[in-house]
């Protein structure tokens, strides 16, 4: 694309309710013009984790505010906005549908084209918006909802490496912290709580970790740290914190063996290139496992690249970034476009180039 284009951005697929405008300038860099999100965790709180049907219904009442207020801090309006990007999927299927809708409605009335993105798109390309960064590049992905290893080749052209086999590990934080009566989301309450602890207390096993295969699982991890937890009952503010202290050293081993092996095949696969390692979700705001993740990124020569957590975590400008380089490649889509609760990301239309 020749000229510089303005994108509105609409996410709905989790507990997240947010708009963005993007200006995405004729030579490939990106600009935040707004970005509006309205967290739902005070909906969610009283049940530990994001009720779907809760979800949708606050994603109904609140998304048309949250977008005409993403348009005004744009100092801009709908006429001005060359594209409209609405998450498709993957994600809880009430709330995609609304915001995909919504999308479409404003897309129809206004004539300007829609472009359906998928959530991990979104994820996969916000370093190219925040650190410029050039494919090709590697992504962990580790949020509430997903735990994926990717190669990300081009826009659309995703090689998914490795993924959980059952909960993500946002999801294992949140379940440890529920287990412990911590408050939720847990990723942040499991690592407060650790800083005083003794991760080496508690011998949890790290699942699948022998196995070559970049795959994650940590359900076993969960019923483990169960059983340490019935182990020591009642347990003490000093049990919690080495049981948190624990938990985080066996995820943050398993997140570290993981990226390490990653980069080695990267290495393999473009033995002339300097590995970029873009590591994003809301689990990218762990110190510890920042700071682990940091230590296999220089060991193995790679440039480490974590987006600011306001960006790591679900937000508008992810997916109006997402579609500003489709749009840039001609990639729209029709009104037919479906919801979808799954997509994995090689299955997307790919770059033409
Ligand atoms: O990316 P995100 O905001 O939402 C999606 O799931 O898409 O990720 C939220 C997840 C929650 O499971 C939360 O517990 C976890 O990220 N999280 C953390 C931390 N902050 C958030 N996990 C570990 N340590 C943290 N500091
Ligand atoms: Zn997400």
């Amino acid at each position: 694309m020749d000229r510089d284009t303005l994108i509105l951005g609409i996410e709905t697929s989790c507990d997240e309710t947010a708009a963005a405008v993007v200006r995405r300038f004729s030579d490939g860099r990106g600009e935040i013009v707004s970005n509006i999100v309205r967290s739902q965790i005070d909906e969610h709180r009283a049940f530990g984790g994001v009720v779907p049907e809760l979800a949708a219904r606050a994603h109904v009442i609140h998304l048309d505010a949250i977008i005409a207020r993403a348009l005004d801090a744009a100092d801009t309006s709908l006429a001005d906005i060359d594209a409209i990007a609405a998450t498709a999927g993957p994600g809880l299927i009430g709330g995609v549908l609304v915001g995909l809708t919504t999308g479409k409605a404003l897309a129809a009335g206004s004539g300007k084209p829609l472009i359906a993105v998928n959530h991990l798109e979104g994820h996969a390309l916000t370093a190219r918006l925040t650190d410029g960064v050039t494919f090709p590049y590697l992504l962990l992905l580790v949020s509430g909802g997903h735990s994926q290893i990717v190669l990300v080749k081009g826009v659309g052209n995703y090689e998914r490496w490795g993924g959980t086999i059952d909960d993500a590990l946002g999801e294992a934080f949140d379940k440890a912290a529920k287990l412990l009566g911590l408050g939720y989301p847990g990723g942040p309450e499991v690592e407060r709580a650790a800083l005083g602890g003794n991760g080496k207390r508690f011998a949890l096993p790290r699942p699948l970790l022998r196995e070559k295969r970049l795959d994650f699982s940590f359900s076993g991890l969960k019923t483990a740290m169960r059983l340490a937890a019935e182990s020591v009952a009642p347990v003490s503010q000093a049990d919690i914190a080495d049981l948190c202290a624990s938990f985080q050293a066996a995820v943050t081993d398993i997140v570290a063996t993981r990226a390490r092996q990653a980069l080695d095949r990267f290495a393999e696969t473009y033995p002339d290139l300097t590995p970029t390692f873009v590591v994003a979700g809301g689990v990218a705001a762990n110190r510890a496992i920042g700071t682990a993740l940091a230590q296999v990124a220089d060991a193995a020569g790679a440039n480490l690249v974590i987006p600011p957590p306001a960006l790591c975590t679900d937000n508008g400008a992810m997916i109006a970034w997402a579609g500003a380089e489709r749009f840039a490649l001609g990639l729209t889509d029709g009104f037919d476009s479906a919801a979808r609760p799954r997509w994995p990301l090689d299955q997307l239309q790919r770059d033409p180039m």
